[in-house]
């Protein structure tokens, strides 16, 4: 089998499920045998939208949504418990989501209430420069796996070592005054987390014995399609660090993780939104403060699915886009939510940062904080573009935009999407 890779370019919210679902249903009809997120948890909120039901995923991967496709979640994810059970499975079976083809690797650590805790009392210690995460405990989470007491999906299903795993945890979260209660729930944690274990049990595989099979099963052009969450300036090692969420998110950590090379790629396509939104704390080189950002952030409905929090929304970041395409090695790019933009007399694109008087064309490796955007401008096509199927029916001035993006990436634009409906969609392929 192939793998495909649908990465992000910027701070996430780009729209990458309805592109997902867009492949599985349409390009890739049939080819796609496994659709897998290799990073994140219940911190992403993917959003598709089919025939006016809206399905919103936070842990699992959007493919749930589509019969006859595995949905797996990889290695050095995390699974957010409870809420998969409590709330986003219910709520997903009730829009008529089945989950026969879901597999969850066995090892796959675990996002805890007690990571929730802990990253509450730490945001309250910093107070005023706190990380302003989206408070599902995902920092405290990955650090259990560095410091090496985080709990597997494995260990859930082994009473013996998950005793062991929860009274190192117990024995050294109780230290935090926050969190001295546990020494009296070592029986409770136990029960709850066996029972968490019970629920996973159908759907856990073991990751390589699961994708040999996948292999042995399908045909040589099959694929299996990667997915990331949140976006290459999310990752824990991006310029945007400390502001950043805590996961390996690039090519990098997905050949890492599924034992390939990117050669084992068939593509490796940038979903990349036609301006750029972040939410949270962080330097933003292109945020818009006035009532340009405010337009889109109305127009774009840029309010987190997870957090609710409002996005910031600034002009396309050209630098952070050769970032990520240079370290995802993109082949392809798909661009979003162009109609966001119709009303605009005069479009920004910024193309590079003046850095104390130094130009740089791709975002450096550490900290933005210095870095002032240097723009091209274009003229606005101001004409709806909102549901256009067909790129010859799009503005002039929207081509030349579209164009512009593709010659200073580098790599062409395999397609526009021009509203929520997977099918408001423009491919050129
Ligand atoms: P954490 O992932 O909860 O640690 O949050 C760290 C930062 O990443 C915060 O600024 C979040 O708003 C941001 N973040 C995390 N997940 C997403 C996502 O799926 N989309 C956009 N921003 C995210």
């Amino acid at each position: 089998m192939k793998f495909g890779g649908v990465f992000e370019t910027h701070w996430g919210d780009s729209a990458k499920a309805k592109f997902v679902l867009f492949l599985l249903r349409e390009i890739l009809k049939g080819r796609v045998k496994a659709c897998a997120r290799f990073n994140g948890a219940d911190n992403a909120g993917n959003t598709g939208k089919e025939n006016g039901v809206e399905i919103v995923v936070h842990n699992l991967p959007i493919s749930v949504c589509v019969p006859g496709v595995d949905s797996f979640i990889a290695p050095l994810c995390l699974v957010s418990l409870p809420r998969l059970f409590s709330n986003e499975m219910p709520e997903l079976a009730e829009k008529g989501v089945r989950f026969d083809r879901l597999r969850i690797a066995k090892e796959t650590f675990t996002v805890l209430q007690w990571h929730r805790d802990i990253e509450t009392l730490e945001e309250q210690a910093l107070g005023a420069t706190k990380r302003d995460g989206t408070a599902r405990g995902i920092g405290p989470a990955y650090g259990d796996i560095t410091r090496k007491y985080a709990i597997s999906v494995a260990d859930l299903l082994d009473p013996d070592a998950l005793k062991i795993k929860v009274q190192e945890n117990i024995a050294i979260k109780s230290m935090i005054a926050g969190l001295a209660y546990l020494r009296r729930m070592e029986n409770q944690t136990m029960k709850e987390f066996l029972n968490y274990g019970e629920q996973l049990r159908p759907f856990v595989v073991e990751t390589d014995p699961y994708l040999c099979k996948l292999n042995h099963e399908n045909r040589d052009d099959d694929l299996i399609l990667l997915q990331q969450a949140q976006g290459a300036m999310l990752d824990i090692h991006s310029p945007s660090y400390p502001y950043v969420s805590s996961s390996g998110m690039t090519l990098h950590d997905a050949t890492k993780i599924f034992r390939i090379t990117p050669d084992d790629f068939e593509f490796r396509i940038g979903v990349c939104k036609a301006y750029t939104t972040s939410v949270g704390k962080r330097d933003f080189p292109t945020q818009l403060t006035d009532k340009i950002g405010l337009g889109l952030q109305t127009r774009g409905a840029e309010f987190g699915r997870t957090s609710g929090r409002p996005r910031d929304c600034g002009w396309l970041d050209g630098p952070a886009l050769r970032h990520a395409i240079f370290l995802n090695k993109l082949t392809h790019l798909f661009i979003t939510k162009l109609d966001v933009l119709d009303q605009e007399p005069e479009i920004l694109v910024c193309t590079d940062y003046d850095r104390e008087g130094q130009t740089l064309s791709r975002a450096p490796r550490l900290g933005l904080g210095n870095c002032r955007p240097v723009y091209r401008s274009f003229k606005g096509w101001q004409k709806t573009t909102a549901g256009t199927r067909k790129l010859e029916d799009l503005p002039s001035e929207a081509r030349t935009y579209l164009d512009f993006i593709q010659e200073y990436a580098g790599i062409p634009y395999i397609g526009v999407s021009t509203g929520a409906d997977t099918y408001d969609t423009i491919w050129i392929g």
